[in-house]
């Protein structure tokens, strides 16, 4: 029960270091985010199997449509690819799958694939694994904030909704709307930032960063990152 109570809800993880993993092998960028598929196929097992119910993954910021666009295409192939192969997996193991970000700017084929593997997963029921892509917290914050000025404009927000909106009613409006706050966030590499990552959600987050990198990340050092969270004090401003 005891051990139980301490498996945080929703892990959170900053995949970062593929592209130094391939270089220490000499080999291209590619390859090392290749072989993160590998790492985050052994995390969302691990996480099913330790009662994890949110599994998020950072897999490609706004920032990171500045990269070549070789490496953006491929990243984008990668996602077509790990999507198709993992569908059969998400169904047989009760895995819901979704995507967020601004997906205005991922290409159609890739969006109509994310649709239909996001409806037939929808009655997954042991582990939610979303997937952020083409993702920012200042976007998110900025979406939100669009929107409901929008719909005070319209008049579908009235005055007194607006007046009386607190945290809550605001993250109502986040693309995560739905998802609890990530109770851990992990990043990999040994950079020890945030990237522009859940910077509204991330309020009482718990923040664990390895030297790992991320196409080296698997079970053992999933498993480290959960026996460090169970120690850690939560006291969200209150005395204990
Ligand atoms: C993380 O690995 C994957 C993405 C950001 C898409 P990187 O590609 O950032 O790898 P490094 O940080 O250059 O080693
Ligand atoms: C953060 O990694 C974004 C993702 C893991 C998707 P980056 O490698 O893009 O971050 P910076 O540039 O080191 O801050
Ligand atoms: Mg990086």
């Amino acid at each position: 029960m005891e051990e139980n109570s301490k498996i945080p809800v929703h892990v959170s993880i900053i995949m970062d270091g593929n592209g130094r993993w391939a270089k220490e092998r000499g080999k291209e960028r590619f390859y090392g985010h290749a072989e993160g598929v590998e790492s985050v196929r052994a995390c969302t097992e691990e996480a099913v199997r330790k009662g994890v119910r949110y599994l998020s993954l950072f897999a490609f910021s706004e920032e990171n449509w500045s990269r070549p666009g070789e490496e953006v295409k491929s990243l984008m192939e990668l996602m077509v690819k790990a999507m198709v192969n993992e569908l059969p997996s998400f169904l047989k193991n009760g895995i819901r799958f979704i995507v967020i970000g601004n997906r205005e700017r991922l290409d159609g084929g890739l969006n109509a694939l994310i649709d239909d593997c996001m409806k037939k997963t929808e009655n997954g029921r042991n582990l939610s694994l979303i997937v952020f892509m083409s993702y920012s917290g200042r976007w998110d914050i900025l979406q939100a904030a669009r929107r409901l000025a929008l719909e005070a404009a319209a008049g579908t927000a009235g005055e007194q909704h607006i007046r009386e909106m607190d945290a809550d009613g605001f993250s109502r409006y986040l693309a995560t709307s739905g998802i609890p706050d990530p109770d851990l966030i992990i990043r990999t590499s040994g950079e020890q930032r945030l990237s522009n990552y859940l910077l509204w959600q991330c309020a009482y987050s718990e923040l664990y960063f390895t030297d790992v990198l991320w196409p080296d990340f698997r079970e053992k050092e999933f498993d480290a990152a959960l026996s460090e969270y169970a120690k850690r004090d939560r006291r969200y401003g209150k005395v204990k």
